[in-house]
């Protein structure tokens, strides 16, 4: 006998999020998402120290929050406060700091915090599709800056502050990605940092640095965190382990005042992240994590020649783009009639996915012929015949011609 399914439907709060796809399972050459180099995951070490810590201190996982409290695994903060104090010049204390589930977590966080629905906020103009999108949701308005080869444009954030303030607009935050920027990877300069946070002071504005990918440019060098640079108190910065270590572990941080921090705590109300995944990680990075780093980023520079070359090979100069700061991106400009929105649809039936441009920005128009690439999770024989069938695509589909 077939019984009918309950009918949830009739229930559901008409203010839900519209329903999910079913995951179908990943294409044979993608470049979407923000993953990372399997063969770079330090597998034995993460192996090793789960041993060594599960053994030393496992029976503390019987209590929630291993005795850590609601910030997160004691050791895993101090580990962060003393890796941003000597990589990012941060001067913060364990106490500063918020473990959460990823970045993304961090994300919505600080916006259930700090926004409102009718809210304004200022971002640069390319941008993370899940900060875009967290924002639409909110009902909040993102203010796009545009950005050139040194990211976001001072010029253009004094024009937006003034043009704001002049229609009685005073933007909740100033939302940025400074040190190799999603999607254009991109290194905002020590000068505009100590310019952008004159405005931001000037105007009352606090910042919101997002600096998941600060370790991993190409020379290993990065400018101070805005955090560092300012003395007010008014920058919220958040980071993650998915780009250094493994995404899937979902262990990123917040570092925010007290005063932002006490509301977030309250926010926060899964009794606390993953506990396995924040003693592995403080085990591991306590004692590996600045040799792990520069292996990354050698296989990481790696693919990314082997990207540009084959795009320069399938191509030609039809495919415009700047060789990226560091990073696992990068960011590509197609003649004008190619319309990327498309090109994704054509290239996903072919088994290949992109990030087409419109979603990662919001000047839509501008983005129209742009796509993002992720050259990290393909090997390197993969990238090449992805790039060279994405070429057919493109000639066949939109009259490119090479
Ligand atoms: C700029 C930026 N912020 C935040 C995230 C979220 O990362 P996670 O939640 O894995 O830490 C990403 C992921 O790609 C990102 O690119």
């Amino acid at each position: 006998m077939t019984t009918t399914p309950f009918d949830f439907t009739p229930l559901l709060p008409p203010t839900l999020p519209p329903a999910a796809a079913r995951w179908t399972g990943r294409v044979k050459f993608d470049f979407t998402g923000g993953n990372n180099d399997p063969d770079a995951l330090p597998l034995d070490g993460l192996v090793a120290a789960a041993d060594a810590v599960l053994k030393r201190e496992g029976r503390t996982l019987a209590t929630y929050g291993l005795n850590s409290g609601p910030q997160g695994y004691r050791a895993l903060r101090d580990f962060l406060a003393a890796k941003l104090h000597r990589d990012a010049g941060m001067r913060c204390t364990a106490d500063d700091i918020l473990i959460t589930s990823g970045s993304l977590q961090a994300l919505d966080l600080v916006n259930q915090t700090l926004l409102t629905r009718g809210d304004t906020v200022i971002i640069e103009e390319d941008c993370y599709q899940g900060s875009i999108n967290r924002l639409l949701k909110l009902g909040v308005t993102p203010v796009g800056l545009p950005l050139d080869k040194d990211g976001l444009r001072i010029d253009a954030l004094e024009a937006t502050l003034k043009d704001l303030k002049a229609k009685g607009i005073r933007p909740k935050y100033l939302y940025t990605i400074p040190t190799v920027q999603n999607p254009t990877a991109t290194v905002l300069p020590l000068e505009r940092r100590q310019a952008l946070l004159k405005l931001a002071a000037e105007y009352g504005v606090p910042v919101f640095e997002d600096d998941c990918y600060a370790d991993l440019t190409w020379s290993g060098e990065r400018p101070p965190a805005l955090h560092a640079l300012s003395d007010r108190g008014n920058v919220i910065y958040i980071g993650s382990f998915s780009k250094t270590i493994a995404p899937a572990l979902r262990v990123g941080y917040i570092v925010a005042p007290w005063s932002v921090m006490s509301r977030m705590l309250s926010l926060k109300t899964d009794a606390g992240s993953g506990a396995l995944e924040q003693m592995v990680l403080a085990e591991y990075c306590s004692a590996h994590f600045t040799q792990h780093v520069p292996v990354l980023r050698k296989a990481l520079r790696a693919k990314l020649v082997t990207l540009m070359d084959a795009l320069r090979e399938q191509f030609g100069a039809t495919a415009e783009f700047d060789d990226p700061k560091g990073g696992i991106f990068l960011w590509v400009k197609l003649p004008e009639g190619v319309d990327t929105l498309k090109l994704f649809q054509r290239a996903q039936a072919a088994g290949i996915a992109i990030n087409p441009g419109p979603e990662w920005s919001v000047n839509k128009t501008r983005a129209a012929s742009r796509l993002r690439l992720c050259f990290a999770n393909l090997s390197h024989e993969e990238i090449h015949q992805g790039v060279t069938m994405l070429a057919e695509i493109c000639k066949k589909e939109f009259g490119m011609t090479v």
